[in-house]
């Protein structure tokens, strides 16, 4: 994986039109092709005259820039999440279903939410919620509690000290053209593509003593 400078738009696990008929193919391509591209390119710009940044991993950077100029911070910031939260969106989508929350997370889901159906009605309220642009995430919190947020535009759950197991993005680019404008509607699509592999992965890892290290890294 591509993790420091120059970062590359890595290839989606699956084909672009794997997960119709609940994402069609022309919003994987755009979304992909264009919008994370645009991320990955946007990035390396800023990256390019800064030696001490481009040694630096997606995570250490989404951290670090709060302690940068906001001129050079805000931007990376902005860039640098938008190709984290874009690498964990399409990483936690599958076009085979998956058997569901291991046993450990659906213990862990039940103890936070009472049940699976209720966990999946409160996700898809928050995810609803959004105002304009963001994504709903689950997380596990320093406690190794399970925790739904909302963030805005591209910042990420990392900046709040959570670990991300799950995301859906509501940007309209991720749904437009074939939801339209009903959101709902996506949401109950995306629903049926969630990998649940991947999710009981990042949950493994969040249940690791030494889970922040693993996440953030040495810096
Ligand atoms: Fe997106």
């Amino acid at each position: 994986m591509s993790d420091h400078y120059p970062f590359e738009n890595l290839p989606l696990p699956y084909a672009y039109d794997a997960l119709e008929p609940y994402i069609d193919e022309q919003t994987m391509h755009l979304h992909h092709d264009k919008h994370l591209q645009n991320y990955v390119d946007t990035l390396n710009g800023l990256l390019k005259d800064s030696p001490y940044l481009q040694t630096m991993s997606l995570v250490q950077l989404i951290c670090t820039t709060s302690r940068l100029r906001p001129q050079i911070g805000i931007p990376i910031a902005r860039n640098a999440g938008g190709v984290y939260n874009h690498r964990f969106y399409f990483n936690n989508l599958s076009p085979t279903s998956s058997a569901g929350p291991s046993p450990d997370l659906l213990v862990a889901i039940q103890c936070a939410f009472g049940n699976f159906t209720a966990f999946q009605e409160k996700f898809s309220h928050a995810a609803k919620s959004v105002f304009g642009s963001g994504y709903a995430w689950l997380v596990c919190g320093p406690q190794k509690e399970l925790s739904i947020l909302t963030t805005a535009n591209q910042e990420t759950p990392l900046t709040l000290g959570r670990y991300p197991l799950l995301t859906i993005d509501v940007w309209e680019h991720a749904y437009y053209l074939k939801h339209y404008n009903k959101r709902a509607d996506y949401i109950k699509d995306w629903w049926n593509i969630v990998n649940w592999d991947w999710v009981n992965a990042q949950y493994m890892l969040c249940m690791k003593p030494n889970c922040g290290k693993i996440f953030w890294g040495d810096y």
